[in-house]
């Protein structure tokens, strides 16, 4: 049965234990199945992009992903979970954006991450998956498989003034990157 989980929060020790891998024979039992419907409906419940699987206090390699990250295989429908997933730079060129995060509730930050990733894994039903990303997608998955190994988003922010409270960048810092038009994006109003 699915539900809605609770969202352990930085400072719990479960944010930065490695995750363990997840035996692929594990996929067809309705228990595993009803976890990642758990984590995709909790997801959807806090608004967040993505959601991994130590976020809900379970120390496995699972990622969620909502649709409008877009990650998807060419010609199909977008990933929405990932199993064992692996994230390798395929490029040294960073981009920067504000990110946010679920367990790290009211804060934004800004974070530079290769601009383009090689994604592999498996998907929900153990089809191999294998891509290429860019953008606000790479961002995505990124911030997701740092989580599996114990990183949270503030451990990759360059300057510590680059660390601040949601209401006052949406008052101060996004109007200016609105009026830039600068290559910083910023994720607006969700949390990874
Ligand atoms: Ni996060």
């Amino acid at each position: 049965m699915k539900q809605i989980l609770s969202v352990a929060r930085m400072g719990h020790p479960v944010l930065r234990t490695p995750a363990e891998p997840v035996d692929p024979a594990r996929l067809d039992s309705a228990e595993f199945q009803d976890f990642i419907d758990s984590m995709l409906v909790t997801m959807h419940e806090t608004d967040g992009v993505g959601l991994a699987a130590p976020q809900v206090f379970t120390s496995w390699r699972v990622i969620t992903l909502h649709e409008g990250a877009q990650v998807a295989r060419e010609g199909e429908e977008a990933l929405t979970a990932l199993i064992n997933p692996r994230v390798t730079p395929l490029t040294e060129e960073t981009a920067s954006m504000w990110e946010g995060c679920l367990s790290i509730p009211g804060l934004r930050g800004k974070v530079s991450r290769p601009r383009r990733v090689r994604l592999e894994g498996l998907d929900r039903k153990g089809k191999p998956v294998d891509i290429e990303l860019s953008g606000f997608a790479a961002v995505v998955v990124q911030h997701e498989c740092d989580h599996l190994d114990g990183i949270l988003y503030v451990d990759r922010i360059d300057d510590p003034r680059d660390l601040v409270f949601e209401k006052e960048f949406e008052r101060f810092i996004l109007p200016e990157l609105e009026d830039e038009d600068d290559e910083e994006e910023a994720i607006e109003g969700e949390e990874l």
